[in-house]
């Protein structure tokens, strides 16, 4: 394999794909889509090249050449993983960005599509809406910038999750190369090894290239609306009502509650909780008035603080973007978010009793960028089995968490102090959330739950129990028999990849 070396990061020469760190393309590579920039100044290894493949091939050539050189690979779709796992390593490495393959293939009248990796959602959602005369969306996650590699096999969900589930249950074929440098389709990798891709987490299997996707129908005009209730305008009582409605809400509803600390930077301004009611309604606004006055009056909608959208208009505004932006918005891989953060998730199957929320203030309060986001379920997520999918959090789960702490300052001080002020928040939270096992997302991954500390990714089965059994529940031994199937010698591995649980079987796939 030839090695580039550029002054500029050029995407138009196939020929060059391979960067060394001698290269002044590599760091600005290697930059170029991390969202966290806590990992920027990690002292973990950076990988000995950069390879950013213009076709399948160059994929199978990278990892046949890695494992016949004993290095570690990582795929990277869209940056985005929490603790940078598909851009560091422990040893040595090669990182196969997948920033060129991005194709959407759709298929307008069967309702579907192909879709590589290296897309974004952003990507995604702008060919869907250009391509079928807006009729068409997928059930995937809020932010554009958000890679479909990463995101699909963690699972992945968004505002349409109460209606059409994860965006992992709607992928119908995947293609992906194994160890061995092959490519196999949903028929060749077998039912076990592609139930395991849509939510065990691509990086423990091998990488992923596309994704078939069964698209989902959407109205012409959907309804989206935003209140903002503080502590003293009755925040805590609209809580305690939407943990008991949202996730009985038809499923054409979706209300989520966004908590983060408010005010407080002027002496005239008090410190406060803010909580913001956000919401996707795929109907009118003449149909969600009535609902929202029957079901949750409490939040006292009004049709004036309705805006009526399409979909892909609604995409824009979960965003964050500001109305009559053009839609080429989504097609930037510029995260709006990029900034020093610590997260970690739960699941809530009991309302929080109003003492609960009252020490909740307390602590976001002593603190300051926070976010709580709590996302309904119901609807479809009930009717999906916890087997199913490797991501069991299915019914019996009213809603649940992402806790977010972003600071700006940089170094090992300003780190230290806010993620120890998350991991309190997480231990006073436990009595409130899902318990034997304490359930979390694996795409809000969070290494304080457990790391494979056996060679950094070794995989030990009994090791991996710690945090395999918080993101998979009673799917973590199929998935490490999966793992067995696919990689028995476990070549894709990082510090929370699925370890091998050796089946019997003699036939490798
Ligand atoms: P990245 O490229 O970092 O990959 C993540 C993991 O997947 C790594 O282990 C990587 O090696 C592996 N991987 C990536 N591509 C692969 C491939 N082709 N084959 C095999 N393995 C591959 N989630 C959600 O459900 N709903 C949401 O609304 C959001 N919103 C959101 C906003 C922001 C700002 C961030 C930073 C994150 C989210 N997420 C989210 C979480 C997101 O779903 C999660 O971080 C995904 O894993 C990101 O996928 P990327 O491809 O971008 O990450």
């Amino acid at each position: 394999m030839a090695v580039a070396d550029h002054s500029t990061v050029s995407r138009n020469k196939t020929s060059e794909y391979i960067f060394s760190p001698a290269s002044t393309a590599y760091y600005p590579l290697l930059q170029s889509s991390q969202q966290n920039p806590r990992w920027i100044n990690s002292t973990l290894s950076k990988p000995l090249f950069i390879i950013t493949p213009y076709a399948e091939s160059q994929i199978q050539a990278a990892v046949v050449c890695a494992r016949n050189h004993g290095l570690q690979v990582r795929a990277r779709s869209g940056g985005h993983d929490y603790e940078g796992l598909s851009y560091l390593c422990t040893t040595r490495f090669v990182l196969v960005d997948l920033l060129n393959l991005r194709s959407v293939a759709l298929d307008p009248e069967k309702g579907t599509a192909w879709v590589q990796s290296g897309a974004t959602l952003g990507e995604l959602y702008y060919s869907i809406a250009k391509n079928t005369a807006r009729t068409y969306g997928f059930p995937a996650g809020l932010c554009p910038s958000v890679g479909i590699g990463g995101h699909f096999s963690g699972g992945g969900f968004g505002t349409m999750l109460r209606k059409y589930g994860l965006a992992a249950d709607n992928v119908v074929d995947a293609r992906f190369v194994n160890v061995y440098g092959r490519i196999l389709d949903r028929e060749a990798m077998g039912e076990d090894v592609f139930w395991a891709i849509r939510g065990g987490g691509g990086a423990s299997f091998g990488i992923i290239l596309s994704w078939k996707i069964k698209l989902v129908r959407v109205p012409s005009l959907v309804t989206v609306f935003t209140i903002d209730k503080r502590l003293e305008e009755g925040a805590t009582g609209l809580v305690l009502r939407w943990q008991n409605v949202a996730h009985k809400l038809p499923e054409d509803l979706f209300i989520r509650v966004i908590i983060q600390d408010d005010g407080g930077e002027s002496l005239a301004s008090q410190k406060t909780v803010k909580t913001s009611f956000n919401s996707l309604f795929l109907g009118r606004k003449d149909e969600l008035i009535p609902i929202m006055n029957k079901r949750f009056p409490e939040l006292g909608l009004q049709a004036k603080e309705c805006t009526e959208m399409s979909w892909i208009e609604s995409v824009l505004y979960f965003a964050g973007y500001p109305r009559g932006q053009p839609l080429e918005v989504l097609l930037s891989r510029t995260t709006l978010y990029k900034t020093y953060f610590k997260a970690k998730s739960d699941f809530v199957k009991e309302p929080i009793p109003e003492t609960g929320l009252q020490g909740i203030w307390e602590r976001i309060l002593e603190e300051k960028l926070v976010f709580m986001i709590m996302d309904p379920y119901g609807g479809k997520m009930d009717e999906i089995s916890e087997s199913e999918l490797p991501f069991p959090h299915r019914k019996g789960n009213l809603y649940n968490i992402q806790y977010l702490v972003k600071w700006e300052e940089n170094g090992f001080k300003a780190t230290k102090k806010h993620v120890n002020w998350i991991r309190m928040l997480y231990q006073y939270m436990e009595p409130f959330v899902s318990n034997s096992p304490r359930g979390a997302y694996l795409n809000y991954r969070d290494l304080d739950l457990g790391i494979n500390r056996r060679g950094r990714g070794g995989g030990n089965y009994s090791e991996a129990q710690a945090w395999g059994r918080k993101y998979f529940k009673g799917n973590l031994e199929r998935l490490a028999m999966a793992k067995a199937m696919v990689d028995p010698e476990n070549f894709f591995r990082n510090e929370q990849s699925i370890p091998v649980l050796p089946t019997g079987r003699k036939n490798v796939i």
